[in-house]
């Protein structure tokens, strides 16, 4: 339950404003934690009428200046265009460096950038070494919100999941793939746990405790068949035969090919253990259950 997320974090200040630009998956789970906490939190969405569309920010539109009025804190949850440009710093810059009252920027990122480790763990120490060209760009961004000298956070994400984005869809459709790539782990994160994050790295921020750069993942990489095994059990579904990765990569698309190219194990001891934060759903398991929880309550 999302009261299960307030109770664990403090308010903002009092008169804080965020404004989230691409209230996508992540975006509203943040928005509706913050103003739980009390807080004045705006969303963009490309079109309009689309669900949760406080205000639109898009390539074609103008953002009207009454949305700046008033606000202390910006997040970016938008990816990076295909020019590897940031479409908020491209065409929102010179509104965002003239606020006068901003204690926040946050930028969601990837862990994508830290390339390929062969299974190895990656901290924030790790230096970036973004192989496919979607985390060049992202890197490229991150370097572009760095460069405004505003007091930017980047966090840096694995494989987000939750409700409606988790084993279970691809589960019940009976599309679930198999695939078995011995020694390949993912990192991942549960939505909660971004929500959580950042709301809660917002307010350390204000006490000088402001790393520049923090993963935000669970504790447990997991290899993806038992990820997939967790979720087939509680749900009582039977799983298709294990396809070897040899075999699964000639029919992938280039996209998810790219995922399964790179092997890494992602460290959350800054955010955990030196931070303090303490995780809603540490691994899989906790967090599919979650799901599972909040399929059964929508399928009634
Ligand atoms: N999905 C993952 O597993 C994963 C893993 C690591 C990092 N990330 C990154 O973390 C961030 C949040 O992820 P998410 O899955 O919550 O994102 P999401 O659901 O895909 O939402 C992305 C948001 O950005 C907006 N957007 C996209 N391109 C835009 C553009 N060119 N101009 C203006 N708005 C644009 C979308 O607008 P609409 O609402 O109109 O569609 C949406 O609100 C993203 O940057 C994502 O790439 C994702």
């Amino acid at each position: 339950m999302i009261e299960d997320i307030v109770k664990r974090l403090n308010p903002l200040p009092p008169k804080s404003k965020l404004i989230i630009f691409g209230g996508g998956y992540s975006g509203q789970r943040i928005a509706s934690v913050g103003r739980l906490l009390g807080t004045k939190v705006l969303c963009s969405r490309r079109k309009e009428k689309s669900k949760g569309a406080d205000f639109i920010f898009n390539m074609e539109k103008e953002v009207s200046n009454e949305i700046f009025e008033g606000v202390t804190h910006v997040l970016s949850c938008i990816p990076p265009l295909s020019s590897g440009e940031d479409p908020v710093l491209l065409k929102l810059k010179s509104q965002i460096l003239n606020l006068n009252n901003l204690q926040w920027v946050g930028y969601l990122s990837t862990t994508g950038v830290y390339g390929d480790t062969k299974g190895n763990w990656v901290n924030e120490n790790t230096s970036p070494n973004p192989q496919q060209k979607r985390s060049i760009r992202r890197f490229s961004c991150e370097k572009q919100w760095l460069e405004t000298k505003l007091p930017v956070q980047i966090l840096r994400l694995p494989g987000i999941y939750g409700p409606g984005r988790s084993a279970f869809e691809s589960l019940l459709k009976g599309t679930t793939k198999m695939i078995d790539k011995p020694g390949q782990v993912f990192s991942r994160v549960h939505v909660d746990d971004i929500a959580g994050a950042v709301l809660f790295l917002i307010n350390l921020f204000s006490q000088g405790k402001n790393p520049t750069v923090v993963n935000v993942a669970d504790n447990l990489p997991t290899n993806n068949l038992e990820v997939l095994a967790f979720a087939a059990k509680i749900a009582n579904k039977s799983l298709p035969s294990t396809v070897p990765f040899e075999i699964a990569k000639k029919t992938m698309s280039p996209m998810a090919l790219s995922f399964w190219q790179e092997n890494r194990k992602v460290d959350n001891k800054l955010l955990c253990k030196t931070l303090g934060y303490s995780l809603i759903y540490p691994n899989f398991k906790s967090g599919l259950e979650h799901c599972f929880s909040k399929l059964k309550i929508n399928s009634n």
